[in-house]
């Protein structure tokens, strides 16, 4: 293949981030990093190339460590378990991948080793004693993410060692006041510990040359500009070991008790992930990584950019035998409905539960994420553009379309493809036009604009549509039995175009489509001509390729999000305490036993109840905004504490005597405060 740079390769490598093994894979990383990697997968091996796909977990790390300790178990069994529920769903979506290894396997702990013992015996790590936090009660060091202490920013205090999760700076584990250690609140100590550095600064002048020369025109701006800040605020050696327990042990003597870091791990992972799938295949893993005439390609989110574009194709010239990525696509984040998608605050969808809400609806979610991937900014997911996608545009333009032509098909000859006889210059328009699709959305897939290229392929559908529109062959049919014949033949051929564009983005779909058409799957090269399907050949029985999302399924996941909202609100702590007062400004408030005697809804709001209250005192009406908590009918008879000497306030035309007092939970939810037991009207409240 050439690519638009004029490179040209044999193959391609096809890597895609792999996810950490401590929850599942939610929408962020699904429109991030798999879905582009693998229409791209697809479309490669569609056009007959070479290619490998490359996907695994990644075991490592402290965060996985923290969650073992959290849930009582062990890393082992939190990346055996969220291994299994990736994987599965990674398969149920269609992700591609030649190969879904994981970093716990011995093949990797080997293939990192050695790259270290590699980098080590060839003088190209710095080795250096530094001083680290340390857990005298726990009797180990303290990673980042085990020390909290005060922000100096912004004064949080629950701020760790490595970034405050308040203001988004980060921190240096000393920079932290009052550092306190996670496992076991002790204050740490500072220890000397020696690690192995690589020294970034030795390859700032070949990445300024490789990248900011070599890249300029090939890579994304939003890439190349953050490697151009990096370089330019000046690289410095980096730590590539940690004191821990969990990882890959370092493999030289006196390193006892320390292990890989796992951002220095986890890339050479992808080569790993290619020698199993050479285990499990007999193929020969080394031309992937090693031959000059290999494409090597990254799929990441934009988090991962510096690690994959400056710091493992470090890792790479310095161990001097592998090839070095050619591009990076790296996409920026999707949000979920205006928010960050967050795995501690359950603010996400997460792809096993889509499957399971939404069974057959795979190429949904594919085409959604794809259609609005966050491919040069951030973007929002919502569940209103998720339906109307599905609704008005695959529903409505693809599924209606192939339906149309397949049915009317059926209904005129028999399901057998009818000739087209008579070309008349809008039909000739219609071929020419044809012709020229495949290598339109070729074009933005090879430059990695795969939104562009999913809105091509479904113009072609769109064309396809108006086509029959205009032609309108249920109106021509019996009279003019050629004319119908030729406009149908056109459009399946349509069809069968689509079922080969359509497939990197929608293989489901595809599947389908070639199965109606009673077509072996076609290749790429097939694409772009108006003989796919001869005259005479008998197509299968139509069958829907999508169907209505209704409302109340929309409904159901807008509610799930909010009962994550909630629930994350009633974990907030207590707000702080009010500033003090004294007895006497207490005392200023006269507080009474009452009992509720009517309620009813205020006509026109939301939140409103009137409410006629005996308060021992008087009986006096009082407007609360209770009604989203209570229903009228519920509440008569009940004794409540009310306020009665707060001045009258007119609220909707009602004069309000007083204010019911109630406990505000998190959330917003309000509860009376009552007496345990019956106690007089007009009783004080102190
Ligand atoms: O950010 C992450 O989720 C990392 N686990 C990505 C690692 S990518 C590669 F280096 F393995
Ligand atoms: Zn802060």
């Amino acid at each position: 293949m050439e690519t638009s740079s004029g490179k040209k390769f044999k193959r391609t490598t096809i890597t895609s981030a792999l996810p950490y093994a401590n929850g599942p894979i939610h929408i962020g990383h699904l429109a991030g990093v798999y879905i582009p990697a693998d229409i791209y997968a697809r479309y490669l091996r569609s056009r007959g190339e070479e290619v490998i796909f490359i996907g695994g977990s990644d075991e490592h790390g402290v965060p996985i460590t923290i969650k073992a300790r959290n849930e009582g178990t062990s890393p082992q069994q939190v990346v055996d378990k969220y291994h299994e529920i990736i994987k599965k769903s990674f398969e149920e979506l269609g992700i591609s991948f030649d190969i879904y290894s994981r970093t716990s396997l011995p093949i990797h702990h080997e293939t990192a080793s050695a790259f270290f013992r590699k980098l080590y015996e060839d003088g190209k790590l710095i080795e250096k004693v530094t001083q680290q936090y340390y857990d005298e009660k726990a009797g180990q060091f303290l990673a980042d993410r085990y020390i909290v202490g005060t922000c100096p920013h912004c004064g949080f205090e629950k701020a760790y060692g490595d970034q405050c999760e308040k203001c988004g700076t980060s921190l240096n584990a000393t920079d932290l006041i009052e550092p306190r250690s996670a496992l076991s609140g002790s204050k740490p100590v500072l220890k000397d510990t020696k690690h192995w550095f690589l020294p970034l600064d030795q390859y700032e002048a070949w990445l300024r040359e490789w990248i900011l020369e070599g890249h300029k025109d090939d890579w994304k701006t939003n890439v190349y500009g953050q490697c151009k800040s990096w370089i330019d605020l000046g690289l410095q050696p980096r730590a590539v070991t940690r004191d821990l327990e969990w990882g890959v042990k370092v493999p030289i003597e006196g390193a006892e008790g320390k292990v890989l870091y796992v951002w220095f791990d986890a890339p050479i992972g992808y080569i790993s992930a290619t020698r199993h799938w050479a285990q499990l295949t007999g193929g020969d893993w080394e031309k992937w990584w090693k031959s000059p005439d290999t494409r090597l390609i990254h799929f990441i989110g934009k988090d991962n950019i510096v690690f994959h574009c400056i710091i493992f194709p470090a890792m790479l010239k310095a161990e001097g035998s592998y090839i070095l990525p050619d591009n990076v696509p790296a996409n920026e984040f999707l949000n979920l409905e205006g928010d960050k998608i967050s795995t501690s605050r359950n603010w996400a969808v997460w792809l096993h539960e889509y499957l399971e809400d939404f069974p057959g609806k795979q190429d949904v979610l594919r085409y959604v994420l794809c259609a609005n991937a966050p491919e040069t900014k951030d973007n929002d997911f919502t569940w209103k553009d998720f339906q109307a996608r599905n609704n008005n545009e695959l529903l409505a333009i693809l599924g209606n379309f192939v339906n149309r032509t397949v049915v009317l098909t059926h209904k005129y000859f028999s399901g057998q493809v009818p000739p087209a006889t008579h070309l008349m210059p809008d039909d000739e328009a219609l071929v020419a036009e044809l012709a020229s699709f495949p290598q339109r959305i070729a074009s933005s897939i090879d430059n990695f604009r795969f939104r562009e290229a999913l809105n091509e392929m479904m113009n072609l559908a769109r064309l396809g549509n108006k086509y029959l529109t205009d032609n309108e062959p249920w109106k021509k049919w019996p009279a003019e039995t050629d004319r119908v014949a030729t406009v149908l033949n056109l459009s399946l051929q349509i069809c069968a175009n689509l079922a080969i564009l359509a497939e990197p983005f929608l293989p489901f779909t595809s599947g389908r489509l070639f199965r109606i058409l009673n077509l072996q799957p076609l290749r790429w090269a097939s694409a772009g001509n108006a003989y796919l399907l001869s005259a005479g050949h008998l197509l299968n029985q139509p069958e829907f390729l999508f169907s209505k999302i209704e409302d109340e399924q929309i409904q159901k996941q807008l509610d799930k999000l909010e009962a994550a909202r909630k629930a994350n609100l009633m974990k907030a702590p207590a707000a702080p305490a009010k500033q003090d007062i004294d007895y006497e400004a207490f005392a200023r408030m006269d507080i009474r036993i009452g009992t509720i005697l009517e309620a009813e809804k205020v006509p026109k709001t939301k939140k409103l109840l009137r409410l006629k209250v005996d308060t021992g005192i008087d009986t006096r009406t009082i407007v609360s905004g209770i009604a989203e908590y209570y229903n009228p009918e519920e509440i008569v008879g009940r004794q409540v504490c009310v306020l009665v000497n707060l001045a009258p306030r007119n609220i909707k035309g009602i004069e309000s005597r007083g204010m019911i007092l109630m406990a505000e939970d998190r959330d917003g939810t309000l509860r009376f405060v009552s007496p345990e037991a019956h106690i007089n009207n007009g009783s004080e409240v102190k």
